[in-house]
């Protein structure tokens, strides 16, 4: 069956998307529905999208296991590859269509999308180079067995994707999975079903065996936390809120599936004063504003020493009123819209919270009212300074344009307030002293410490957070890793075993 997934960025009638891609087939949902996805550049809905219900979770998932004992099953890791490589050269081809999908979805400016986009094609190909690569080993014990490990895949994923980043989240999970010879479901967020469609079509193209890719949209409440509680997926690998994280520990405990968690940050981007403050600053803005804060990664608490504090909140005021933020179909459009309603007043309450609690705002603050902007969710970038550690907008992840400057007096004290978070995922630290940023970035609590850069995150560098930040990495040499069980096997060279009660 033949999917239209082409679309403008302008188009104003609305799409309309009818079908759950389950077993390598189009199918209507059996006990789902279909919803309206909002564009929340417009505040009004830009297409209809099928959600499953309990019974399309089933199918979706029996369709998996089986395929699992199929071909998929037994194909040699570099057919895998090859396939894997297809779906690249396919995804390559398809970004344009997947950079306006994406951008009508979350709001974020389709050159944003482009570029991520371009990159996954460089992480399909990495998660290709791995699917022939997962060797056991063998285990020198004595002369009398052969023991060695097998590396298998894990079974059925379910992967659940997040608003903010849909591809990039799924092509993390799934290019992995895949690759490992997992099958997945996979259920994007309600706010951005889409895309995972479009993938799947791509999947198809590509040849991959019915039941290996399987998407489902659908609540989280409903078709998510059903797949948490299926006995027969062995796995969820999520990008979420903790919250969310929390239930599904407790919804999967029956059957002790297995978990891989990406749960967002609070990344301390520390400057000290003998940094290059210009690019410190380039940095520091770069991350506070980008893809309208909707990114765990992004250093949302801007640690400053305190002799360049006035300067730094000076260069903050100065740079926000060069973000250009505007409709995000627009190539020169640097910042879009909050990515959905509930984010938007998430975001406008930390504002508030910020200002009762005693933060000085030093510009931006408000809801965006030009006749233009105004019915979609669009929010000023945002600066406030003093801030300390304790207030709410320096604990509690706020995901939106609002970057909180605090200072700081020495290095322990700003070691201290990096680290006094439940979060650790990224970190960012600026210093031209090379005693200094081995000293500091050593001593910080986070997945992943940029110095003199930030934001660099590549198919090949590991990802994940410590503490309440997720379990396990993403990205890597072992990426896979969260896709395989380690199997042992112990063969006799003899045949022979005593018998124990003979005497
Ligand atoms: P969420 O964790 O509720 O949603 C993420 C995904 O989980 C969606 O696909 C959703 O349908 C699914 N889900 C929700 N409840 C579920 C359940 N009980 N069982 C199974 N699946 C379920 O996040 P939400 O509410 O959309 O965003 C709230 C906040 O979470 C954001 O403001 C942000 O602070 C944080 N967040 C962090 C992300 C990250 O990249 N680490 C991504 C998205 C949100
Ligand atoms: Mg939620």
């Amino acid at each position: 069956m033949a999917v239209q997934f082409s679309v403008t960025p302008q188009e104003t009638t609305l799409q309309r998307y009818e079908h759950l891609y389950i077993n390598g087939e189009w199918v209507t949902p059996l006990d789902g529905g279909y919803i309206e996805t909002i564009d929340p550049a417009s505040g009004k809905p830009w297409a209809v999208a099928p959600i499953g219900g309990i019974q399309d979770i089933d199918r979706a998932v029996l369709a998996a296991r089986t395929a699992l004992k199929g071909p998929w099953g037994k194909m040699p890791g570099h057919e895998r590859a090859a396939l894997i490589r297809r779906l690249a050269d396919l995804f390559s081809a398809a970004t344009e269509d997947l950079a306006i999908i994406e951008s009508r979805d979350n709001g974020n400016p389709v050159r944003d999308h482009r570029n991520s986009l371009a990159a996954q094609v460089q992480w399909y190909q990495w998660f290709a180079s791995l699917a022939d690569k997962t060797q056991g080993t063998t285990i020198p014990i004595d002369d009398s067995v052969h023991a060695f490990t097998t590396r298998v895949p894990i079974g059925v994923v379910g992967a659940i994707i997040p608003w903010n980043a849909p591809m990039l989240s799924t092509c993390l999970k799934v290019g992995a999975a895949l690759a490992a010879g997992c099958t997945v479901v996979v259920k994007p967020a309600e706010q951005t079903p889409v895309s995972a469609l479009l993938l799947a079509r791509l999947v198809h193209e590509a040849g991959f065996p019915p039941g290996v890719y399987n998407v489902v949209p659908g609540l989280g409440t409903v078709a998510g936390a059903h797949l948490v509680q299926h006995p027969d997926v062995n796995k969820i690998s999520f990008t979420g809120e903790g919250s969310t994280a929390k239930r599904m520990l407790r919804d999967g405990s029956e059957n002790l599936k297995r978990f891989s968690f990406e749960l967002g940050g609070k990344a301390p981007h520390i400057i000290f004063a003998d940094a290059d403050i210009e690019s410190a600053i380039n940095a520091a803005t770069a991350s506070a504003w980008r893809l309208t804060g909707q990114s765990c990664a992004l250093g949302s608490r801007v640690l400053v020493e305190r002799s360049i504090y006035e300067r730094v909140v000076e260069a903050f005021r100065e740079r926000a009123k060069c973000v250009r933020v505007g409709l995000p179909s627009r190539e020169d459009v640097h910042m879009g819209p909050q990515s959905n309603e509930a984010q938007l007043k998430k975001t406008l309450s930390y504002i508030a919270v910020a200002q009762q609690e005693g933060a000085r705002l030093v510009t931006g603050g408000k809801r965006i009212s030009t006749p233009e902007l105004a019915s979609g969710y669009f929010v000023e970038p945002t600066v406030f300074a003093d801030v300390t550690n304790q207030m709410r907008v320096a604990r509690e992840e706020i995901f939106g344009p609002v970057a909180c400057l605090i200072p700081f007096d020495d290095e322990e004290e700003a070691i201290a307030i990096a680290n006094d978070t439940i979060y650790g995922l990224t970190a960012g630290v600026w210093t031209q002293d090379l005693g200094r940023a081995h000293r500091v970035s050593s001593r910080i609590e986070a997945g992943t410490v940029w110095v003199n850069t930030y934001s660099f995150l590549r198919w090949s560098t590991p990802y994940g957070g410590v503490k309440s930040s997720g379990w396990g990495r993403e990205n890597g040499i072992n990426a896979l890793e969260p896709y395989l069980e380690t199997c042992t096997t112990v063969i006799s060279k003899t045949g022979k075993f005593p018998d124990l009660y003979a005497d």
